[in-house]
């Protein structure tokens, strides 16, 4: 990977961490930085000592949002060529599961990112919102989408057209987040929780989440197929044969992840 200017990244015990790192816009995402974490993303995605990705963003803010400056002077024609969103498609892509830790503030574009991701665990004081509408704006990198699709119709309405910050306990209470934990323990679970999900086998844990994003557009019908098809794939893979050997001969199984 290339050294970039606005995020950190290192692979630690199968676990690809990537750490916004924008400190003197607490974090504010503009382009060449989510150019950046797709990148880093993808690297990791195809990186075979990475199993799981995590996601961190320390300061005042985990992420204060895309950034007001750079979108100011915006045109639609020149957001339309510039095409920005695209790399945020392929956050969608990536294969591996991503954990997000969250802490601080959770703005616009960043609440987005925390949406992209595939599980989220918060500190107590992390606050979440929406406030592109007091900017004139909405939001445009699927916090419309996502969030409805979370929480449902009233509450993403009632959080995105007030901009109001919502706390990490409400944010559990309506299953935007996976866990709240004590501020000075973020790091710590936030590693312990990708570590749980590192260890179980690579293949399922790529099917899983494949079927999983299935579910968020398909009908039960299709989804259903598509899963027994992922269902059968793994029975062509060492793990299964392994999984299934070590529980018959009572053993611990030794997964390789092919
Ligand atoms: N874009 C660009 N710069 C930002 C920024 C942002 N989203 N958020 C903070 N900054 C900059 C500030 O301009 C400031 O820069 P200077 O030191 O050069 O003045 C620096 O970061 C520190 O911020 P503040 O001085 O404002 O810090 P604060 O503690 O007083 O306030 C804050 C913190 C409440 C987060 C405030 O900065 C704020 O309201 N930021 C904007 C939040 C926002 O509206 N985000 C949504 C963006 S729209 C979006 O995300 C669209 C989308 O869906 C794609």
């Amino acid at each position: 990977l290339p050294s970039f200017t606005y995020i950190r990244h290192e692979v630690k015990d199968g676990i690809g961490w990537i750490e916004l790192h924008r400190p003197e816009r607490l974090n504010a995402l503009n382009r060449e930085m989510v150019k950046e974490i797709v990148m880093a993303m993808e690297a990791f995605d195809h990186d075979d000592t990475v199993r799981v990705v995590l996601l961190t963003g320390k300061g005042k803010a985990f992420c204060a949002g895309a950034d007001i400056e750079e979108m100011a002077d915006q045109t639609p024609m020149k957001m339309e060529v510039a095409n920005q969103f695209a790399d945020w498609d392929r956050l969608g892509l990536v294969k591996k599961p991503i954990v997000c830790a969250v802490q601080g503030l959770v703005l616009g574009g960043g609440f987005e990112l925390v949406l992209s991701c595939d599980l989220v665990i918060a500190e107590e004081q992390t606050m979440f919102s929406f406030p592109e509408v007091q900017l004139g704006v909405m939001p445009g990198a699927g916090g419309t989408q996502r969030l409805t699709k979370l929480v449902g119709k009233t509450k993403a309405l009632e959080w995105l057209l007030t901009g109001d910050r919502i706390t990490a306990q409400e944010a559990l209470q309506h299953r935007v987040i996976n866990k709240v934990v004590q501020s000075e323990q973020l790091e710590e679970e936030a590693f312990r929780f990708a570590h749980t999900i590192a260890k179980q086998p690579v293949l399922s844990l790529r099917l899983i989440k494949e079927a999983v994003e299935v579910a968020q557009h398909a009908s039960i019908y299709e989804g259903m197929q598509f899963e027994r098809k992922n269902f059968y794939l793994l029975f062509d893979s060492y793990d299964q044969e392994e999984g299934m050997s070590a529980f018959l001969e009572e053993r611990k199984p030794i997964f390789k992840g092919n």
